[in-house]
């Protein structure tokens, strides 16, 4: 079985997901991990030296690859993963994996990201408050069709990683 965790940037996927498959015990996958040891260029370096275009090529062969293997495991994407090309429906089809969408608040995110935005190219630019908060307004709003096709929803605001991992574990059993 692949699980599947899928959301905006900042709302915990790797964190929740690495806990998760200890708890599991299945093995746990980071896409943009995985990408930059097959490219061997960080997603920040693959951005800026290749263009969007091209590291979005990137996450799909190896979304597909991933999601072909064999092995138990739970899969953290990036961000923008279920929003690109078939994406969604190669997750939605894969009859061995079951997806879940981390919702989490603008505040939320913000809070999350404001001091990790470098390694984020889509958003290292920005600065204020405000600016973060018109940025992700209007991405979360063209993002969250594809997000919410997901299995499961799981709102992750005032939640702890534990709780969040609990409410996962919930829907598997
Ligand atoms: C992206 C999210 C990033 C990474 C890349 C693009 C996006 O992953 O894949 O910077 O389009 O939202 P995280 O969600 O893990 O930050």
């Amino acid at each position: 079985m692949i699980i599947v965790l899928m959301g905006y940037m900042g709302c915990g996927k790797s964190t929740i997901g690495r806990q998760l498959s200890k708890i599991l015990r299945f093995d746990f996958l980071d896409l943009d991990d995985y990408i930059e040891s097959k490219e061997q260029y960080s997603v920040k370096e693959i951005f800026n030296n290749k263009g969007e275009i091209y590291f979005r090529k990137k996450e799909a062969t190896y979304l597909k690859e991933i999601l072909e293997s064999k092995g138990n495991k739970v899969l953290a994407l990036g961000g923008g993963t279920p929003c690109y090309g078939n994406n969604i429906d190669l997750i939605l089809n894969s009859k061995i994996s079951k997806s879940f969408y981390l919702k989490a608040s603008i505040p939320q995110l913000i809070s999350n990201l404001k001091n990790e935005k470098d390694k984020r190219p889509l958003i290292s630019h920005l600065n204020s408050k405000e600016e973060f908060a018109e940025y992700l307004g209007k991405h979360l709003f063209e993002r969250s069709p594809f997000y919410s096709k997901a299995n499961y929803t799981i709102s992750t605001d005032q939640k702890s990683v534990s709780e969040i991992v609990e409410k996962i574990v919930l829907k598997l059993v």
